[in-house]
C-alpha cells in the first residue's frame, strides 16, 4: 500500500507542466471505437483510469499501444464485439459506460455493465439511456447489465440536467445515426468541446451551437485522425491552490486560461494575484488569504471536481468560507480527513462552513476518493509537521506522478510503502 509522506513545504516556486486533460481522454479514446481505421491521440497523461480504459476497449476487440514516454497512444477498432463481459473491469471504472454510445452507432447493439456509484455519489446513468432511447435504441436493464439494440436516427433531444457523460455518449451515438440530433440543456465543458473537435477531425459533423444545444448531422462513416488532448484544468487548479496555500509564486506553463477562469476568480476574491500569461498562467500569493464563498455549477460555473481542492485554502483563510455542492450529493468526504488535521468545517447537507484557521497539523490520513485525496495532499503542504496520506490509488486514478511535480516546485512530498512509513526517507527529515 503507498503513502505520499509530507512535510510542512516553503512557499511554492517555479514552473510546472500539467498533464492531457483526464476527463477529455477517456471520452475520446471511447470515440476511437466510432471508426474502424486507426487514432493517433497524443497528450495521454499516465494514468490508473487510462489504463483501466485500454484494458476495457482491448477486451472489446480495439487493437491499442500506449507510448508512456510519449504519452500518446495507437488505436484501431476494426472488428470490435459488441459487449463487455468482465463486469469488474468495466464496474471499476465510470467512464466505461461511454463506450454504449459509440458501440450503439457502430455495431447496432451494446452490452455493458451499469457502472456503479462510488463515494461521491450514485451516480445514475438514466439520461444516457434516455438519449439512447430517443435516437431509437431499445434498452434491456438485467442481473446488473443494459443492453441497447436499434438502428439510431437523429431526434431532439432535451437533458433533464447537463451531464457531462450524457452528453458525450448521445453525441457519439448521434455521430453515426442517420439525420439530425438537436441536445439542448447539454454539458458544455471544455471537454465535451474537446470531444467534438475530435469527433469532427474524423469527419463528423458536430456544432455547440452556444446556450447549451448541441447539432449533429449524422454522417455514414467516420475515419481515422491525430489529435492532441487539452490540458487537464482540474490539475491545473489544484496547483493553483498549492500556490495559494503554501504563500508561493508559481508559473503553470500549459494551463488554459478560459478554462480556469472560475478558480482564477475565486482566488483573486481571496487575496492570491493570477496572471494570464496566454501560454500558462502564473500565480502568486499577495500577503493575505481571505476568506471566499463557492457555489459548484456546469461550466462555466466553479467546477465541483476542484471543490476540495479550494476547501484547503479556505481552511487557512482568514474569515468564514461557504461552500454549495449542487452536483454530486456526497462529496464532502474530505471534511473528516481535515478535521483530524485541525480544520474548522462544519455541515449541513450539501452546505459546509469553513473557519479559517491560524494553522493545521500533519496528521495520518486517508485518501476517500481522487479530489478530497488531493485536497489533503494540498493542506498537507501547509501543515505543521509531517502528514502521512493512505490510499492514494484514489488520487493516481486523476493525477500523473503528483509527488514529482511538487517536488519540483520545493514541495516536502515523498511517495513511500507502508513498511518504511516508521522511518520516513531522509530527505524529509
Ligand atoms: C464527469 O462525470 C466527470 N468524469 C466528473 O469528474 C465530473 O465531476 C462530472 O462530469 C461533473 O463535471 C468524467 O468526465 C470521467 P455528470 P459524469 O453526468 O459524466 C447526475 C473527477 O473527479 N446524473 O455530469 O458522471 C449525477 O448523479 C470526476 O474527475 C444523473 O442524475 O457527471 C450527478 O449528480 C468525478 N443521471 C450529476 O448528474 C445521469 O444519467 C452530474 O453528473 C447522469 C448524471
Amino acid at each position: 500500500m503507498s503513502f505520499f509522506v509530507v512535510q510542512k513545504s516553503e512557499p511554492l516556486k517555479g514552473s510546472v507542466k500539467i498533464s492531457g486533460a483526464k476527463n477529455a481522454v477517456l471520452p475520446i479514446l471511447c470515440a476511437c471505437l466510432l471508426t474502424d481505421e486507426e487514432c493517433f491521440v497524443e497528450n495521454v497523461p499516465q494514468l490508473s483510469d487510462v489504463f483501466v480504459l485500454i484494458d476495457i476497449l482491448k477486451k472489446i476487440g480495439a487493437k491499442a499501444e500506449y507510448n508512456i514516454l510519449s504519452e500518446s497512444i495507437k488505436i484501431k477498432a476494426e472488428n470490435i464485439s459488441k459487449d463487455i463481459s468482465e463486469e469488474h473491469e468495466a464496474v471499476k471504472l465510470r467512464a466505461s459506460f461511454l463506450v454504449m454510445g459509440p458501440l450503439i452507432a457502430r455495431t447496432g447493439s451494446a452490452r455493458i455493465p451499469l457502472p456503479g456509484g462510488c463515494p461521491i455519489g450514485s451516480r445514475p446513468v438514466d439520461l444516457h439511456l434516455k438519449g439512447f432511447e430517443k435516437l431509437g435504441a431499445k434498452i434491456k436493464q438485467e442481473h446488473g447489465f443494459t443492453e441497447a439494440k436499434g438502428t439510431l436516427k437523429g431526434n431532439h433531444i432535451y437533458l433533464d440536467f447537463p451531464s457531462v457523460g450524457a452528453t458525450e455518449n448521445i453525441i457519439m451515438a448521434a455521430s453515426l445515426a442517420e439525420g439530425e440530433t438537436v441536445i439542448e440543456n447539454a454539458a458544455v465543458e471544455p471537454e465535451i468541446i474537446d470531444l467534438i473537435n475530435f469527433i469532427n477531425k474524423m469527419g463528423g459533423n458536430v456544432f455547440s451551437l452556444g446556450n447549451g444545444t448541441i447539432k449533429i448531422t449524422g454522417v455514414k462513416k467516420l475515419h481515422g485522425t491525430r489529435h492532441k488532448v487539452i490540458p487537464d484544468r482540474i490539475e491545473a487548479g489544484t496547483f493553483m491552490a498549492a500556490a495559494a496555500v503554501t504563500g508561493g509564486d508559481i508559473t503553470i506553463e500549459n494551463a488554459v486560461f478560459p478554462h480556469i477562469k472560475p478558480a482564477a476568480a475565486k482566488l483573486e476574491e481571496c487575496g492570491i494575484k493570477v496572471e494570464n500569461l496566454y501560454n500558462g498562467i502564473r500565480v502568486s500569493y499577495a500577503g493575505k488569504r481571505k476568506a471566499f464563498n463557492i457555489k459548484t455549477m456546469p461550466f462555466p460555473g466553479f467546477p465541483t471536481d476542484m471543490q476540495a481542492v479550494f476547501m484547503s485554502v479556505m481552511a487557512l483563510a482568514k474569515g468564514t468560507s461557504i461552500v454549495t455542492e449542487t452536483i454530486f450529493e456526497n462529496r464532502f468526504l474530505q471534511i473528516d480527513e481535515m478535521k483530524r488535521m485541525g480544520a474548522d468545517i462544519k455541515t449541513e447537507g450539501r452546505v459546509a462552513v469553513v473557519e479559517g484557521v491560524k494553522k493545521l497539523t500533519g496528521s495520518r490520513v486517508n485518501a476517500p476518493d481522487l479530489r478530497a485525496g488531493a485536497a489533503l495532499v494540498i493542506a498537507a503542504l501547509a501543515a505543521e509537521g509531517q502528514t502521512e496520506i493512505g490510499n492514494i490509488y484514489h488520487i493516481e486514478r486523476g493525477y500523473s506522478r503528483l509527488d514529482e511535480k511538487l517536488r519540483k516546485l520545493g514541495a516536502k512530498i515523498e511517495k513511500t510503502e507502508e513498511r518504511d512509513i516508521e522511518n520516513p526517507p531522509q530527505t524529509l527529515l
